[in-house]
């Protein structure tokens, strides 16, 4: 079957934070802005997803619930073995509402107050955020770019991770913002340098399904056989966009970390929406997930061309995975504050300013390609516009 992933959808008046809540991020949104920022997606969801909802709301009760069943978590686990041959024992997955939530929760279970956490900048904002606000130290361990490819600074990674006081890595795999997958090589030393030192390794792979053409994500704690002091965090939400359903599986082998854990998270729930939803889309939609990705493929081919033809300035390197394309605007020497101005008051186009993301990011542009084409186009034509 072939999926419409062109169709354009009516999102205002559905409380979308994406589309209705642009003033959260900046006071100069208009009603006419083009949202690019969430990280969430202008599809629908795939259509077994929406038929499982129908299905279970016309039974019409929705009492509490719960998806400790044979059925819930052999959809989860033959996700993990079916895309990435990766095999979990059902034991060792815990529920949250989100993955920045679990983050939180590892921190503040499994570090105390003052200890470093190593992150690896430019990086999802709310990282740091999550470790600052628990009273912990924010250790920064920034990417290498050259000619727009990130890589990790190993040396300075292995010196942090030998140092006392940091007691955790929140590494991004794949990368936001900047888009790499990263390789089973860079993997193995980012789990060795932590694992040889005693520092927790929190892998967040909640883009692992999105990945460009024949490329394939790797599952970091499945290089380590035997190992169970990494965990990882995975969802479905970015992948068949319903982070509304707020659902994420947190992978923690390690018994220790699992007491801590279920301290805090020890009654967590899911509502019926959310099993009937995640069910349908662990079991039925890998040929959704296949013509997704080739579309997204698609939308970065786009975006790559736009900026070779027509915007001299910039430069940009199709992303390894993620929906998300990392916009170098440094050519054109703009202040930070500047180019944020620029996009909302001259391009009325909403962004996740690279600035966001720490000062390495400063003069890039994150956009969000997960949208249907004709709203790729829009949002770069207002792109140029902002820059002229
Ligand atoms: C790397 C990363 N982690 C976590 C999240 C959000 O997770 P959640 O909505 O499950 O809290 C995002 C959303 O963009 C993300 O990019």
């Amino acid at each position: 079957m072939t999926y419409e992933l062109d169709e354009i959808i009516d999102r205002k008046g559905t409380n979308s934070m994406k589309w209705e809540f642009m003033h959260n991020l900046s006071p100069k949104a208009k009603e006419t802005t083009l949202p690019s920022w969430v990280a969430d997606m202008d599809f629908a969801c795939p259509p077994p997803v929406v038929e499982a909802l129908h299905k279970r709301v016309d039974r019409r009760i929705f009492g509490y619930s719960s998806h400790e069943t044979e059925r819930y978590w052999q959809a989860v686990t033959g996700w993990f073995s079916r895309r990435f041959h990766w095999q979990v024992d059902r034991k060792d997955i815990f529920i949250a509402p989100g993955v920045v939530p679990a983050i939180a929760t590892l921190v503040n279970q499994l570090t105390r107050e003052g200890e470093g956490v190593i992150i690896q900048s430019p990086v999802y904002y709310p990282f740091g955020q999550v470790i600052a606000g628990a009273g912990r130290t924010v250790v920064n361990n920034p990417l290498i770019e050259t000619d727009g490819y990130y890589t990790m600074d190993f040396d300075h990674l292995e010196k942090l991770a030998r140092e006392k006081n940091n007691a955790m890595m929140v590494l991004c795999s794949p990368h936001n913002p900047v888009g790499r997958v990263w390789t089973k090589e860079e993997l193995t030393r980012v789990g060795k340098s932590c694992l040889e030192n005693g520092v927790i390794l929190v892998s967040d792979e909640i883009h692992f399904d999105l990945i460009r053409g024949d490329r394939k994500h790797q599952v970091l704690a499945d290089l380590f056989p035997g190992e169970d002091g990494i965990i990882t965090c995975t969802a479905p939400s970015k992948t068949f966009n319903m982070a509304g359903m707020q659902c994420s599986h947190i992978v923690i082998p390690r018994e220790e970390y699992q007491k801590a854990w279920k301290k805090e998270r020890g009654h967590a729930l899911l509502n019926p929406l959310s099993i009937a939803a995640v069910e349908a889309a662990y079991t039925e939609c890998d040929d959704w997930l296949d013509q997704l990705n080739a579309y997204l493929d698609g939308n970065m081919a786009y975006i790559d061309r736009f900026v070779k033809d027509r915007l001299p300035k910039a430069r940009h390197r199709i992303s390894e995975g993620t929906y998300l394309a990392w916009l170098d605007l440094r050519g054109y020497e703009f202040t930070p504050r500047e180019l944020e101005d620029r996009m909302i008051e001259k391009g009325d186009v909403l962004f996740d300013m690279g600035a966001m993301f720490g000062k390495e990011g400063e003069g890039f542009l994150r956009i969000n390609a997960a949208c249907p084409r004709p709203l790729l186009e829009e949002c770069m034509n207002r792109v140029e516009k902002a820059l002229l």
